[in-house]
């Protein structure tokens, strides 16, 4: 993983960003240009009830694209605690959903593998030091059906904006400007190229 995708990734999350809690016309004015200066170091509760505001209003924009997973991830089971922060995903304040296939996920062991149909959702917002809030990309991973996608584990990647457009399908339209996913997630193929949660953020389910 190269600085250089490292920068692009947190770059294009930023430049996507959209303004959630406007204070002024002024913020809606630059929201093409946000950059974020100095983010909002959050505890988990204050991160949490920062999401609990916002999240319904996340949801539409990424409900958006029509995308099946964007409208109803809201609806899964959600594997963190409280929204934690993700280097990796633009420094922005991430949570992992998934869908009832995905199942186990909070169980995978060395050698495991998710089974076909299993998708795992990252929404993220970002919270500025004056505590503007912002929506960003909403990160998909879907288990293809075995041998569909033997590049990329029979993972597709999907990064769909705050307002619902596409940034990029490894199936599909702008599968080039998502193969960065793939290249990163690689290190984790004895998990199933899965990273899981920060163990902070981790919670133990039953089933
Ligand atoms: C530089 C490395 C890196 C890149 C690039 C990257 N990820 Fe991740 N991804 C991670 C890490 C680390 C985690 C787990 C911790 C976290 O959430 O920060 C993760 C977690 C995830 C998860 C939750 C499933 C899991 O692995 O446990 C999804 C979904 C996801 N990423 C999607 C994407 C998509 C889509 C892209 C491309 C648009 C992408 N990622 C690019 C490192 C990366």
């Amino acid at each position: 993983m190269s600085i250089r995708t490292i920068l692009i990734v947190g770059l294009l999350i930023a430049f996507g960003a959209s303004p959630l809690y406007a204070q002024s016309d002024d913020a809606l004015k630059v929201k093409r240009h946000f950059k974020i200066k100095k983010p909002a170091r959050l505890t988990p509760p204050e991160a949490m009830s920062v999401y609990d505001n916002v999240s319904e209003q996340m949801v539409k924009g990424y409900a958006v694209s029509k995308d099946p997973s964007a409208m109803k991830f809201g609806s899964w089971r959600r594997y963190n605690s409280a929204p934690y922060n993700s280097a990796t995903h633009g420094n922005r304040y991430v949570n992992n959903y998934g869908n009832a296939k995905a199942r186990g996920y909070d169980k995978m062991k060395a050698g495991d593998k998710m089974p076909a149909g299993a998708i795992i959702a990252k929404d993220s917002f970002t919270v500025t030091g004056d505590r503007g809030v912002f929506a960003g990309a909403l990160f998909l991973m879907e288990k293809l059906d075995a041998g569909k996608s033997p590049d990329t584990g029979d993972w597709r990647y999907q990064m769909i904006m705050p307002d619902g457009s596409l940034f990029g399908d490894s199936q599909g339209t702008g599968a080039n400007e998502v193969s960065f996913c793939h290249g990163c997630h690689a290190a984790k193929a004895g998990r199933d190229f899965l990273f899981y949660i920060p163990k902070k953020f981790q919670i133990r389910f039953l089933d």
